[in-house]
């Protein structure tokens, strides 16, 4: 009776906790999120545990970023060892960490050199600038009418959060309030070709792209249209800039999504789980684009720090070619299982990024509370149910994911 009573008290208490700590996130930080009523607190695996002691399989991972999991000890020891050895230096010196990364990202994906910063949107900005100043460097020819900067980007894509990035983004909704955005943008309608090909006639350096619109919708590109208008754009010296923020690093059984679509883009942009949950970006660049940016054009102060550029490192050791082979596997596994549902309509995407579009009626949100009340936590997007779970994930782990989120689908 006393045990009981003991374990009634310490329950109650966790719960002031939590009670307690989301009312000071609600009264002291930015209402900007719709948060879910979750105060997580520990990982292991894919396995998340909130502030009760209850576990949950995770199929979000920190929205596509802890890409091994939680617990990886080379990962943690990576991490701790360099925040032991050294923390930062600015980029006013070199460090191992962030060359050692700079060579095995180039070597991997054959590009030619990196950018290292802080987030997707950074990345996309460098990259914005980078497109620019290559076309000013070989068109503007002191022509002061000069023009050809626009950067032609697809009709519901999502680039990042600051202003060159929101403005890059085609969706209405995030075009609202911060007047005035930034000129020389402009959207052509996915999977379009001479949509595209008519926007990019009007004075575009470069065309940027995802190869699955992720915050879209989980919604994948054709590879006919994706080659072709590569082709174009290689006609015509206009810059391929993929974003693969969400896709890169793994997440669709390749390293770069691009490689699915047998394309090579003249700039590559990557992040989440690049870092495995530290934060960093990276914009890779060919030949072409190598040279463009020199002393004084482009900084971060945070970017090649030595903690987050070791910690990529041991991710990159990690995703190796016998885990991308294991992501194909369960991607098909999910994606059989959740198609025969009567509540599904369809299941898109590639590897572990993948969309499940619902029957009219039915609410994405209120089934990812349902399925979190169940011990499982998936994301959503637009009205889909969409998972993007560490690529690490096991087989057990996955299978009982899986079974509770068709339950609650139905
Ligand atoms: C394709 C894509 N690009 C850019 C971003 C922005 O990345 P971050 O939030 O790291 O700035 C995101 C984030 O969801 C994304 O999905």
């Amino acid at each position: 009776m006393a045990g009981k009573k003991t374990i009634n008290n310490k329950s109650n208490e966790k719960s002031k906790l939590k009670k307690y700590y989301i009312n000071n996130s609600k009264k002291y930080t930015a209402d900007t999120y719709a948060r879910f009523d979750l105060l997580l607190e520990s990982g292991k695996g894919a396995k998340l545990k909130d502030i009760e002691g209850k576990e949950y399989i995770d199929l979000g991972s920190g929205i596509g970023v802890n890409s091994i999991g939680y617990g990886n000890k080379n990962y943690i020891n990576a991490a701790a060892n360099q925040l032991k050895t050294l923390q930062h230096t600015s980029n006013l010196y070199y460090t191992k960490p962030y060359i050692d990364l700079a060579k095995k990202l180039c070597t991997i994906t054959k590009y030619d050199k990196v950018f290292f910063c802080n987030s997707g949107t950074e990345a996309n900005e460098a990259a914005i600038k980078c497109a620019r100043k290559y076309s000013f460097n070989k068109y503007a020819d002191n022509n002061k009418d000069y023009k050809r900067y626009k950067i032609v980007t697809l009709k519901n894509s999502f680039h990042g959060r600051t202003l060159a990035a929101l403005s890059a983004t085609g969706q209405e909704i995030f075009h609202n309030f911060f007047f005035p955005f930034l000129e020389g943008f402009s959207f052509a309608e996915a999977n379009n070709y001479n949509d595209t090909v008519e926007k990019l006639k009007d004075n575009a350096c470069a065309l940027m792209i995802e190869f699955i619109q992720g915050e879209g919708g989980v919604i994948p590109l054709d590879k006919e249209y994706v080659q072709k208008i590569k082709k174009y754009c290689e006609e015509n010296d206009i810059l391929f800039i993929a974003d693969e923020v969400q896709t890169g690093a793994g997440r669709t059984g390749k390293f770069l999504c691009s490689e699915h679509f047998e394309i090579k883009a003249d700039i590559t942009t990557l992040a989440k789980g690049l870092g495995g949950g530290i934060p960093i970006g990276a914009m890779l660049m060919n030949k072409k684009c190598s040279c463009v940016f020199v002393n004084g054009d482009h900084g971060s102060t945070f970017g090649a720090n030595p903690i987050a550029a070791a910690a990529a490192l041991e991710v990159l050791n990690i995703i190796n070619k016998d885990l991308l082979k294991e992501i194909n596997k369960k991607s098909k596994y999910i994606k059989n299982k959740l198609i025969k549902l009567s509540n599904v309509e369809s299941v898109d995407g590639i590897g572990l990024m993948l969309g499940i579009g619902l029957k009219e009626g039915l609410n994405a949100r209120e089934i990812a509370e349902k399925c979190i009340s169940k011990g499982v936590i998936p994301l959503t997007a637009k009205n889909k149910i969409r998972l993007l779970p560490p690529l690490t994930i096991t087989d057990k782990e996955l299978e009982k994911a899986v079974s509770i989120l068709c339950e609650c689908i139905g």
